[in-house]
């Protein structure tokens, strides 16, 4: 077994060097100009447009931490690499984008490739690679008008051989592809647009897409559900989600409210939500949801009777954790019965359950209850008998 890793270790390091030094040869350069003014914008409507752009890519997520300045960085990421850091994005000269030009950005999003160093593919290029660079210039000049912020980048916690920078080189040789695959068919403008929107800036395959051994997306299962540690980012193809009974409907109601008679956003899910979806125009919203279902959805199953609540109760977006889950409603306590969890989360709850991940004064994670309680026993069942 050993020997076997060993083996593999050494044909990744011949495989990825080889991609090291064809994408040395192959690396892409940009013209330096100077933002791109092409649609005749003033300098604040660029901001403004580069500012909705920025939430609509959520950088926020991972460029904003807990207590921290915005874009200042330090927002660690684990990875099954080690753990990696968000940088500052600030405009500090010294630690952040402050001496960049548009092109070394544009760069960035597009190939992975900051001044002097590749950036692991945690920053996810692979999908903001679709990004234009018109909106790539308008995000630079929003984050070039906030306060720098001084603070230094975090050292990454990175075992080697996955610390030598110069390998994510041969890793976007292998992995880096110009688009990523349609999770729907459809060609209407507003179809194209939702693309662009969910594979782009929205970057949704990067946690609902299965990864492969190296960290690469499995583009063959795109958006067919993918593992973020304790949580599972459920598969959300037309197929799967018409499975689970959503409609257009609820679709665009729980990006923009974070809830919907399936359930409500409590995971990873949440955070997306609240930084990002629920800020899309209506227009944007109504894209996104087009892309996910197709232009002609799919019709939805039906709904499990416990699920959902009364519309007017549905409006506002639930802290992240409490949530109930309808297989189960009565195992629930009710100062956890906040808001529906949909069948779906049925796989997330008995993650969550054994992995155990209650910290030593016995509280739980995210508000959920502790994993020997009896309503996350009673869940675990539930789901089993849901997914037979
Ligand atoms: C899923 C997490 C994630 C999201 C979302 C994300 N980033 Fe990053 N970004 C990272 C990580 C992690 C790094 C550092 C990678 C490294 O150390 O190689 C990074 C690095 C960068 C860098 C390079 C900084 C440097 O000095 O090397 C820039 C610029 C950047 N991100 C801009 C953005 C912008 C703009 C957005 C939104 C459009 C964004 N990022 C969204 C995780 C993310
Ligand atoms: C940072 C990881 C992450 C990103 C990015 C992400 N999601 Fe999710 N998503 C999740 C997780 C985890 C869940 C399930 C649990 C939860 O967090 O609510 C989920 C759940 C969902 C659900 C509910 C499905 C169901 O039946 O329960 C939908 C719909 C969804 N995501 C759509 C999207 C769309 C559209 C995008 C892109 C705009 C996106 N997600 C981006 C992690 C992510």
């Amino acid at each position: 077994m050993k020997a076997k890793t060993a083996a593999w270790g050494i044909v990744v390091i011949i495989v990825v060097g080889a991609g090291v030094v064809l994408s040395g040869i192959l690396d892409p350069s940009y013209e330096t100009s100077e933002i791109d003014q092409a649609d005749s914008q003033t300098p604040a409507q660029l901001i403004t447009r580069g500012k909705y752009l920025a939430m609509a890519a959520d950088c926020t997520a991972c460029h904003t931490s807990k207590d921290g300045a915005p874009f200042a960085g330090g927002v660690p990421l684990a990875t099954p690499f080690g753990t990696i850091y968000g940088s500052n994005i600030t405009p500090d000269k010294k630690n952040g984008i402050g001496s960049w030009t548009s092109a070394d950005f544009y760069k960035v999003l597009h190939d992975g490739i900051a001044p002097g160093h590749p950036v692991y593919p945690a920053m996810p290029y692979t999908s903001y690679r679709s990004i234009s660079r018109a909106d790539s210039d308008a995000i630079f000049a929003y984050l070039r008008s906030i306060q720098p912020v001084p603070v230094a980048n975090k050292a990454n916690d990175v075992p080697f051989p996955f610390n030598i920078r110069a390998l994510l080189r041969g890793w976007n040789f292998l992995f880096l592809r110009n688009s990523l695959p349609d999770a729907s068919s459809g060609s209407s403008d507003e179809w194209v647009r939702g693309k662009y929107l969910a594979n782009g800036l929205g970057h949704c395959t990067e946690c609902h897409t299965p990864r492969g051994a190296l960290g690469q997306l499995t583009l063959g299962k795109t958006l067919q559900g993918g593992d973020l540690g304790d949580i599972h980012a459920v598969g959300i193809t037309p197929g799967q989600l018409a499975a689970r009974g959503w409609t257009t409907a609820d679709l665009q109601h729980f990006l923009a409210f974070g809830i919907a008679p399936q359930g409500s956003a409590y995971g990873e899910m949440h955070d997306v939500v609240h930084y990002s979806t629920q800020h899309l125009t209506q227009a944007d919203n109504k894209a996104l949801v087009r892309y996910l279902t197709g232009d002609t959805p799919l019709s939805p199953a039906a709904l499990p009777a416990q699920a959902g609540r009364p519309p007017e109760q549905r409006k506002s977006l639930p802290p992240a954790g409490l949530c109930i889950w309808p297989c189960a409603p009565a195992a629930i306590p009710p100062t956890a019965r906040a808001s529906p969890m949909s069948p779906s989360h049925c796989t997330a709850i008995p993650r969550y359950a054994t992995n155990s991940r209650t910290t030593s004064s016995g509280s739980s994670w995210r508000g959920f209850p502790p994993s020997s309680s009896p309503a996350i026993k009673a869940a675990r069942r539930c789901r089993a008998s849901t997914q037979s």
